[in-house]
């Protein structure tokens, strides 16, 4: 994928929400070694150390690995945010980094992106969860504009609104719950309109839902723990859905979230910090 700053990530990666630190440093060693290039984490999912840790371990030149990671709304005013990040994750510099939520001082926040990336800290700026009125603030507010936006995409809720300004600001849909989300990914993956594609080409229902996120022309960073689903995840560069197949998995979508997000969530957000404590 180029993004609109010329910069090129790779369209597949591995995601490491809700993995333990001993978890993600393996998810992430192993993924490496499979040719993986694309890692992503975040501040609060309280593994970016372990990340680090697996990037080392995995014996791939960190020019070679794309990193993602998030500041969290604690961390938006904190004028050492991205020094702190970048000491956890044991790195000098982060390809892709976003403000994971659009509470109260987001906009301190994007402040400090843009720092970052003028100073070459930072590749890419993102923004995770800006949708509706928060990515239009984005673009009328400041002259520096994300990269790529990180929200809940999947065939039950393929973004149609937000893809309306993603495709004319070109800026690029990172998907998360690309399977449908950790614990909900049945529905999705057991489908009949999944299932009988995945019979047609021989490859499994992941592969085939991971496929249609590339060709709608989402990055896409599906989680996992288990080393023989990492290998699949990233086994889908042998065939192509038909404009047919792209077809019926329209049909899945129900316009419908599988994590509701309300303002007072949001809010909450803004009370919960991240600690490294046991780490
Ligand atoms: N920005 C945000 O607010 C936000 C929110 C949520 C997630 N994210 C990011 O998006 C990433 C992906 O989301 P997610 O991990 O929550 O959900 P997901 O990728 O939709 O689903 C993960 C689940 O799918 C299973 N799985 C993975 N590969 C599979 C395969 N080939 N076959 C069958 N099952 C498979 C995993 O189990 P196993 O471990 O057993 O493989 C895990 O339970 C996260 O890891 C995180 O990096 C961002």
């Amino acid at each position: 994928m180029k993004l609109n700053n010329g910069i090129e990530m790779p369209s597949v990666g591995i995601g490491t929400f809700l993995l333990s630190p001993q978890d993600a440093e393996n998810s992430v060693k192993e993924a490496l070694k499979m040719d993986y290039r694309l890692i992503d984490t975040a501040n609060c999912y309280v593994n970016e150390r372990a990340v680090g840790r697996g990037m080392k371990q995995s014996g791939v030149k960190r020019e070679e690995i794309f990193l993602s990671t998030k500041l969290w709304p604690t961390e938006y005013e904190n004028p050492n945010a991205v020094e702190e990040t970048l000491e956890r994750l044991d790195t000098d510099y982060i390809d892709l980094l976003f403000l994971h939520q659009p509470t109260k001082n987001w906009r301190e926040g994007y402040k400090q992106l843009i720092k970052a990336y003028k100073q070459g800290k930072i590749k890419a700026i993102g923004v995770s969860n800006f949708e509706g009125r928060y990515i239009e603030e984005v673009l009328s507010e400041f002259d520096v504009k994300p990269q790529v936006i990180q929200v809940e995409c999947h065939p039950f809720f393929p973004q149609e609104e937000l893809r309306k300004i993603t495709e004319k600001e070109d800026i690029k849909i990172m998907s998360w719950y690309p399977l449908g989300g950790k614990g909900m990914t049945a529905e999705l993956l057991e489908s009949p309109i999944v299932t009988k594609i995945a019979a047609k080409y021989g490859k499994s229902p992941a592969q085939v839902v991971l496929k249609w996120h590339t060709q709608m022309g989402f990055i896409v960073i599906p989680g996992s723990k288990n080393a023989e689903h990492i290998k699949d995840n990233i086994d889908i560069f042998d065939f192509t859905l038909s404009d047919e197949d792209m077809k019926e998995m329209e049909k899945l979508n129900k316009g419908e979230r599988r994590y509701t997000r309300t303002e007072e969530a949001l809010d909450g957000f803004m009370n919960w910090q991240p600690t490294y404590e046991k780490e």
